[in-house]
């Protein structure tokens, strides 16, 4: 069946944002997520290793559902696409970069940040949404308010998202899964440490 938006916040509890500045590491690193029970893996595109990373994920880790996030420009979007990404996510959304985002035919989570952001989505049909930059913005009692008047959106809030929190987003109604760039440290990718981030995974997908 296709994935849609919605799919996409169903996938696991956490959707791990990682940035990558050697592809070869996609690989491994993707298979410690899937391991540990975190299949949907957003791939920045904040490096130049990141759609090689995306290529090499969707090639050689079938279990893995492989997203591109950082998705700013226009042409971000069908890049994504072409390099085998399955589902796009942005910080921010503009109109171009919506239309440029639903030409790819992929799912897509724009990010939103006010009532009014969230409201010119909703008037396209598109209820699914990233919250960012989630603790900055408000966190959970912003998530709760908005949930009053517009309580059909389902957000994956990102940006200030920790162990120490999760389980409070996810604990939300309007909360479909959270992201965020905990489980895979800068330190343990540079060292190759797949088991600690296959461990930091597992913690995540028992998290609901
Ligand atoms: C993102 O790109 O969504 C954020 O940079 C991830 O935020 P975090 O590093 O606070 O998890």
């Amino acid at each position: 069946a296709e994935l849609s938006a919605d799919g996409v916040l169903d996938l696991a509890p956490v959707i791990p944002v990682v940035v990558l500045d050697d592809a070869e590491a996609a690989v491994p690193l993707a298979r410690a997520l899937v391991d540990g029970g975190l299949p949907a893996i957003e791939v920045t595109l904040r490096t130049p290793a990141a759609l090689d990373a995306i290529v090499r994920i969707a090639a050689e880790v079938p279990d893995a559902v492989v997203g591109a996030g950082t998705v700013v420009r226009p042409e971000d979007a069908e890049r994504s696409a072409a390099a085998g990404a399955r589902f796009l996510v942005s910080p921010g959304c503009t109109s171009r970069l919506q239309v440029a985002m639903a030409a790819t035919g992929l799912p897509f989570l724009p990010g939103v940040a006010t009532a009014s952001e969230a409201i010119a989505l909703l008037e396209d049909g598109i209820t699914a949404m990233k919250f960012f930059p989630a603790e900055a913005a408000g966190g959970i009692p912003y998530l709760k308010s908005i949930g009053g008047p517009l309580p059909q959106i389902r957000f994956c809030p990102t940006g200030g998202i920790s162990p120490g929190n999760a389980a409070d987003y996810l604990a939300l109604g309007n909360v479909g899964c959270v992201g965020g760039s905990w489980l895979t440290p800068a330190d343990a990718v540079r060292a190759g440490d797949w088991e600690r981030i296959r461990k930091l995974a597992a913690e995540a997908a028992a998290l609901r």
